[in-house]
């Protein structure tokens, strides 16, 4: 029903659009965004989904920090149209970024959201690891590509540069 495709550059403004749709105003505000400023996003692991006309349904993105020196790959801004939310839109760009990621080689993916929804995807509060605040801790989660990826990774989210 979805076709996913990685993302060209000529999708990028309808991509920020849904992403404006989605999320509530002043979204670049927030302090993940700057760990993102003047950082291309990883290559491979930009994805749109498009329905059968060829609309956007849903799009993510991820980028490259780094957490006490080692590289962690953030994940998002993942967001699907409010028209086409909750048909399992979300979890397939969320499963399918993770498969692509596991197989360029990253050990351990972060994110900052919502637990119940990213529990099941293998995320987990991360104690140890900090983001810029006013980030609520409790929405810092992480997930393991690679067994105990995150074991002794701790300390502050910083730019990847
Ligand atoms: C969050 C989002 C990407 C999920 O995509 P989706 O395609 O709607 O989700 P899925 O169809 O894969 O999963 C739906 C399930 O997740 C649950 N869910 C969705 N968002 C949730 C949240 N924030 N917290 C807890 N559960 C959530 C739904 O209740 C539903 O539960 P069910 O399976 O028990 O019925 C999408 O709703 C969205 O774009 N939201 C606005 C932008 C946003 O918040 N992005 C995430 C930033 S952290």
């Amino acid at each position: 029903m979805f076709r996913l495709d990685e993302e060209t550059a000529a999708d990028w403004w309808e991509v920020e659009g849904l992403y404006d749709l989605c999320f509530a105003p002043g979204r670049e505000a927030l302090s993940s965004y700057r760990l993102r400023d003047g950082i291309e996003p990883v290559a491979g692991l930009s994805l749109t989904a498009r329905d059968p006309q060829d609309i956007l349904a849903g799009a993510i993105r991820h980028w490259p920090v780094r957490v006490g020196g080692d590289p962690v790959l953030l994940l998002g801004p993942v967001a699907v149209h409010p028209t086409h939310q909750g048909e399992g839109l979300g979890g397939l760009l969320i499963r399918e970024g993770l498969a692509r990621a596991a197989a360029l080689g990253w050990a351990r993916v972060m994110l900052v959201g919502d637990r119940p929804y990213y529990a099941r995807f293998g995320f987990e509060v991360l104690p140890g690891v900090e983001m810029p605040p006013p980030t609520n801790p409790e929405r810092v989660l992480g997930a393991e590509l690679v067994p105990r990826a995150w074991d002794g990774v701790s300390g502050p989210v910083r730019r990847w540069s």
